[in-house]
């Protein structure tokens, strides 16, 4: 067994939840329940980014003070992921005592190590971001991003000396020893390191009330990325009297992110990781960003789609299922609403779900039980899809191994048009078993390889077939062809997903 630490960003309290918030969720999700399920033991992190300007001016325009606000927001999301059957380890909160505690440590550790000292910082901040900007990066006088003129600000703060770790940084990040990924996002991280445009940058903030106090310097606040970032650590009581967490998850085995924030995780964050002597994460891993219809999600466009909405509308493991099922993780991508009903119905209500009552009605019908196995013949190259399927999933290949599911499905349904138990139940038993003994063995393994992706009717389904104390079972011996066992009551089920 090994240990396996993933996190998600941790999400601004600006504002609800939508869909690019549920989206990296729900991926990490189905990673760190596809790690359980190999039997590893899996530390699981997301939550909620909490301190600086952006949540603090979304709060006064709601006239309500910053932590007010961040509570109602928090919960917020802690109520769609609990909706969404996320089985997150911790929630973690920037407000928290255990956070703040262990960012103290934190910068006082940078402070003796020397690696930040005190400046004049005279430039632009877009507040959207969080982030210093430069007049380059701007596109009419704009943040690209936010579309807004960055404030102008001349401050004192506290440097931390980047420059000094990135040629280390650049080695580590070359040797793989931490990985970026996917594989453009690693060439266009070396790209940034090669042109020398990085420079030193604050780390903390003069005008900004709502954050840490730097505790040598009760004038400043802590810069809300730097001690964001810190969460991946505090969260396993770094800085608290007890660090046994930190011993036995850090580093973390991956970092999942969008590509907006791949800077701050494969540059900043490594190297203040650096800079107090702990270990860099093994991964950082950005995913595309989607749109709605072809535009950017957007209040004004008036096309976000609230993930609460998808829930109602197909179920929790539905929801989850859609939203992985849009196009590869690593890529930019485009959801369309109406796919949605369209997807629903050709893999879930059509695909599974009619499978599944197929072969449980007619064994019903012709035998009642789980006949015997007639022979050693593996049926649809199992072991060959269960390859490709760990393969896809240690890859964070979350689409592929779905689309792989879905044809497996296809495979055993084309299986049953194929050989007709309809028609063998008059003619020839013997051969109506065999067919019917694969056909529910099939859905075993169909049930066994939706489990990270929809929990839910997984169980369902194991419990229909008699064998849900194989979710215990180390996964291994779960894998091999055969494992129903003979005479197996089975009964008419209830529908799994119901047609729209
Ligand atoms: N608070 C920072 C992260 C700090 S981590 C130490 C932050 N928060 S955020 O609320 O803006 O969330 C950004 C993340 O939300 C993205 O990196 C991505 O994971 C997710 N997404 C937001 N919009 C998205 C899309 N349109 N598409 C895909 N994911 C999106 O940045």
């Amino acid at each position: 067994m090994s240990k396996f630490y993933i996190t998600t960003p941790i999400y601004y309290a600006n504002g609800s939840p939508h869909l690019g918030h549920a989206y990296t969720t729900i991926a990490s999700d189905v990673i760190a329940r596809y790690q359980r399920m190999q039997g590893n033991d899996v530390f699981f992190l997301t939550g909620t980014d909490e301190h600086g300007s952006k949540n603090a001016d979304k709060a006064f325009e709601h006239k309500t003070t910053p932590q007010e606000f961040v509570d109602q927001i928090s919960a917020e999301f802690q109520l769609l992921f609990d909706h969404l059957n996320i089985s997150n380890d911790i929630f973690m909160r920037t407000t928290s005592d255990l956070h703040k505690q262990g960012v103290k440590k934190f910068i006082q550790t940078l402070k003796e190590k020397k690696v930040i000292y005190k400046d004049t910082y005279e430039g632009l901040y877009c507040i959207g971001c969080e982030k210093f900007i430069t007049e380059k990066e701007l596109v009419d006088g704009m943040c690209p991003d936010h579309k807004a003129v960055p404030k102008k600000i001349k401050e004192e703060n506290y440097f931390f000396n980047l420059k000094k770790f990135l040629p280390e940084l650049k080695e580590k990040i070359k040797s793989d020893e931490l990985r970026v990924r996917p594989e453009k996002m690693k060439k266009e991280v070396l790209a940034l390191l090669d042109q020398d445009v990085l420079d030193n940058f604050s780390i903390s903030r003069e005008g900004v009330d709502w954050g840490i106090r730097v505790p040598f310097d009760e004038k400043q606040t802590i810069y809300v990325w730097t001690e964001a970032l810190q969460n991946y650590i505090t969260a396993l009581g770094y800085g608290s009297s007890d660090e046994a967490y930190v011993q036995k998850y850090w580093p973390a085995d991956v970092h999942m992110i969008g590509k907006d924030i791949v800077k701050f995780h494969a540059i900043f964050w490594p190297a203040l990781l650096m800079a107090a002597e702990l270990d860099v994460p093994k991964q950082v891993f950005a995913h595309g960003h989607f749109t709605i219809n072809g535009d950017k999600m957007s209040k004004t466009i008036g096309n976000v789609i609230d993930p609460h909405d998808l829930i109602k509308n197909f179920s929790t493991d539905a929801a989850r299922y859609l939203i992985i099922s849009q196009f590869p993780f690593g890529e930019d991508g485009d959801i369309k609403e109406e796919k949605f009903i369209e997807k629903y119905n050709a893999d879930l209500a059509n695909g599974i779900g009619n499978l599944f009552m197929r072969t449980l009605s007619m064994t019903e019908r012709y035998i009642g039980s789980v006949p015997e196995r007639s022979d050693d013949e593996a049926f649809g190259n199992i072991e060959e899809v269960w390859k490709k399927y760990h393969h896809h999933l240690e890859n964070f290949e979350t689409f592929e191994a779905a689309q792989l599911i879905m044809k497996f499905v296809a495979k055993t349904n084309e299986y049953a048009e194929k050989n007709k138990p309809w028609e063998l139940a008059k003619n020839d038993e013997k051969k109506l078993q065999h067919v019917l003994y694969n056909m529910i063995e099939a859905n075993r393994h169909i049930a066994l390889m939706i489990r990270p992706f929809m929990p839910h009717t997984s169980k369902m389904m194991m419990a229909e077939l008699g064998t849900t104390e194989m979710l215990e079972q180390r996964q291994l011996d779960s894998e091999k062809w055969g494992g129903i066992d003979a005479g197996t009551s089975i009964t008419k089920p209830a529908p799994l997903f119901m047609r729209k």
